[in-house]
């Protein structure tokens, strides 16, 4: 079946055409970004955000299905993201599709943004089949979940603070790198020494299977504002590498535990963060030790766009999920 999808949950627009079913295939998936607009401000402004949707989202869904080769007759169900993000951002998505969907007379199916990260690996990987243990890392979110089933997901270990692409963009910011600074840190600590600084872990010591990534992200920022007011130049570098080696250690805890309370034979990354090459290896490598499958999607379909929305709408569809009139948004929720 053909689904049509729309994700606005924060700075980039996006529409989709995917093809599910026995075969899967993206057959488009448009994604505008506002990256420019928001660098001047240092991070997403909600307002300009929403703003940005409402102008480009009807320009960007007629473009996904001329791209595609189909028309609204073709689509047998409208998917939307409707939480967790920024209020105003999801609204304007999901009252484009809510319209459309009513208009035509289309299925409509809401989609959490989180489970749609992780069903971008459904649209690469044909192999990939729950359960599994997913860790879920973006600019607003760090999660452990386990995949019980395509629409049975139970957060088992969260940040209780900042999200891993959050911290990795602040530091880069404190550094002077433009928003969002995550993929430079990439860069960058690939050039640096990752012993260089000694960082407090982001796992926290409490038995649980939850991050904090405040402490790390306030502790380097101390570090750079001293070095600074004391005129030493910081190579940025190591501290890109170092930070980054201290998030990977923190992963590997969580992840060691998580396993053991969680035996799965499958471990699947998802998220903007995901992106990062350091993760992708150290955790490749991690599952390999353990026996596990590895699963991360191309780079292409880490960050936010529609067509990991409409994946994960086939599943929601086809286990009876279709959205009711009183549908709405939310900021927040599981
Ligand atoms: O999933 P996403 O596009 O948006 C949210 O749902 O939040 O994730 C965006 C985040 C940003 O924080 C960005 O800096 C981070 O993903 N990111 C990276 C890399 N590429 C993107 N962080 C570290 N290394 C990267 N290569
Ligand atoms: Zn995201």
């Amino acid at each position: 079946m053909k689904i049509l999808s729309i994700e606005s949950s924060c700075d980039e627009t996006s529409a989709a055409i995917v093809e599910m079913g026995e075969e899967r295939k993206i057959l488009s998936n448009i994604v505008a970004s506002q990256i420019e607009t928001h660098a001047l401000y240092g991070g997403v402004v909600p307002e300009i955000a929403s703003r940005a949707h409402s102008e480009v989202i009807s320009k960007i869904t007629y473009e996904a299905l001329e791209t595609a080769g189909v028309t609204l007759d073709d689509i047998d169900a409208i998917g939307v993201t409707n939480r967790p993000g920024l209020i105003g951002a999801l609204l304007v998505g999901v009252n484009f599709a809510k319209s459309l969907a009513l208009s035509r007379n289309i299925p409509l199916v809401l989609v959490h943004h989180i489970r749609g990260h992780i069903a971008a690996n459904y649209l690469v990987h044909p192999d990939l089949e729950p359960p599994f243990l997913a860790l879920v890392v973006s600019g607003g979110h760090t999660s452990l979940i386990e995949v019980t089933d395509y629409t049975h997901f139970e957060t088992v270990g969260r940040t209780k603070d900042d999200a891993m692409g959050e911290s990795f963009d602040k530091v880069a910011r404190v550094m002077g790198i433009p928003y969002p600074g995550g993929a430079e840190m990439d860069r960058l600590a690939s050039l640096g020494d990752k012993k260089a600084f000694k960082l407090p872990s982001a796992a926290l010591n409490d038995g649980s299977l939850d991050f904090s990534f405040s402490g790390l992200k306030t502790h380097i920022i101390n570090i750079l504002h001293n070095m600074e007011q004391k005129g030493i130049p910081y190579p940025k570098e190591d501290i890109a590498a170092s930070f980054t080696e201290t998030v990977l250690n923190s992963v590997e805890k969580k992840l060691k535990m998580a396993i053991e309370r969680y035996p799965h034979t499958s471990l699947v990354l998802a998220g903007g963060v995901s992106a990062n090459s350091h993760l992708r290896s150290f955790m490749e490598e991690f599952a390999f030790k353990n026996g596990m499958k590895f699963y991360v999607p191309p780079r292409s379909l880490c960050g936010d766009n529609a067509a990991m929305i409409g994946a994960q709408a086939y599943y929601e569809f086809i286990n009876g999920n279709t959205a009711s009139s009183s549908l709405n948004a939310y900021a927040t929720g599981e």
